[in-house]
C-alpha cells in the first residue's frame, strides 16, 4: 500500500482498513453475477455428465458461501467504524448488466476475475507482513477455491466457444472488452474510500491533501492486476497456463480430462512462464 507522507502511522492503518473493507465488498458484489451464470450453465448438464453438474453445483455453493463471507466481513467492519461508508454499485444491478452480455463474454470476464484473485493475493496480500492475519486468511482460502472455479470457467468457456460462429465470437470479444471497462468503473470505488477517510480521520485535510489522497488511493485499486491478466495476447493460451498452475497448486484438485493440451506445449512463451513473472 502506498505511504502518504502527510498521514501518521495510525491514519495510514485506518486508510488501509477502509480499503480492505472495500476490497472485500467488491468481491461480494461480483460474485452475485458469477453465481447466477453458473446456475444457468448448470442446466446444460442436468442430463448427461453428472460430474460436470456436480462441479457447477459445488461452484455455485461456494460462491454463495463467499458472498456470506464478505457480508460478515462488512458487518465486522461496520461495527468498528463510524457510519457514512458507502458501496455505490449494487450487486443485483451489476449482475443484470453483466448477464445481458453473451455467455462467451461473461465467461471470459469470470475467468479473469477468478484468476485475478490468485494474482492479486500473491502480488499484494501475501507479501505484506503488516496485514491482519484474519484478512490474509480470508483471501488465501478464497483464492484457493477461486482457482478451482477458474478451471471450470475455462471448461465452460471452451464449451461455449465451440458452439458459436465466427461472427458471434467477434461480437463477444467486443462485449468482453465492454465488460472489462465496466469492471474498471466499479473499481473506482476506492474514490469513495478517500472521501470516507477524509471525513473520519479526525482532522481537517486541505483540498490539496484530499486530492493527493484520492489520486493515491486510486492507484492502489486492484485494476492493474486485473488488466495484467486480461491484456495477455492469447487469452485461451494464457488461461490454460494459469489454470494448469492452479490445478497444480495445493488445492487438492485432481485433474480430469479437459480436452486441453498442457501449458508446457504452449507456443506463447510469455504466458507459459508464470512463475518467472513473480506469480
Ligand atoms: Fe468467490
Ligand atoms: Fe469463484
Amino acid at each position: 500500500m502506498k505511504e502518504f507522507a502527510f498521514l501518521s502511522d495510525g491514519e495510514q492503518r485506518y486508510l488501509s482498513q477502509i480499503q480492505g473493507r472495500t476490497y472485500a465488498n467488491i468481491f461480494g458484489l461480483v460474485e452475485r453475477y458469477i453465481n447466477a451464470k453458473v446456475l444457468e450453465l448448470s442446466q446444460d448438464h442436468w442430463f448427461g455428465d453428472q460430474t460436470a453438474l456436480e462441479a457447477l453445483v459445488r461452484f455455485s455453493d461456494e460462491e454463495l458461501k463467499h458472498q456470506e463471507l464478505f457480508r460478515r466481513i462488512e458487518k465486522l467492519a461496520a461495527e468498528g467504524m463510524p457510519p457514512g461508508y458507502r458501496v455505490i454499485p449494487q450487486p443485483d444491478a451489476v449482475a443484470q448488466a453483466v448477464l445481458s452480455k453473451s455467455t462467451w463474454a461473461v465467461l471470459a470476464l469470470t475467468l479473469h476475475i477468478e484468476l485475478f484473485t490468485q494474482l492479486h493475493y500473491r502480488q499484494s496480500i501475501e507479501p505484506d507482513e503488516n496485514l491482519s492475519p484474519l484478512f490474509k486468511d480470508v483471501f488465501l482460502f478464497h483464492w484457493k477455491e477461486e482457482s478451482q472455479h477458474a478451471i471450470l470457467d475455462e471448461l465452460e468457456w471452451v464449451r461455449s466457444d465451440r458452439k458459436i460462429s465466427t461472427e458471434a465470437r467477434d461480437k463477444a470479444v467486443n462485449e468482453f472488452i465492454e465488460l472489462v471497462v465496466a469492471v474498471d468503473g466499479i473499481l473506482q470505488l476506492p474514490a469513495e474510500d478517500s472521501r470516507y477517510f477524509a471525513e473520519n480521520c479526525g482532522r481537517q485535510l486541505s483540498a490539496d491533501k484530499r486530492k493527493e489522497l484520492e489520486a493515491g488511493v486510486l492507484l492502489l485499486r486492484p485494476a492493474p492486476a486485473f488488466h495484467q491478466s486480461a491484456d495477455e495476447p492469447d487469452h485461451r493460451c494464457t488461461d490454460r497456463a494459469y489454470s494448469v498452475r492452479a490445478r497444480d497448486a495445493d488445492v487438492g484438485f485432481e485433474p480430469r480430462e479437459r480436452g486441453l493440451k498442457p501449458a508446457t506445449t504452449c507456443t506463447t512463451k510469455r504466458c507459459c512462464e508464470p512463475r518467472s513473472r513473480g506469480l
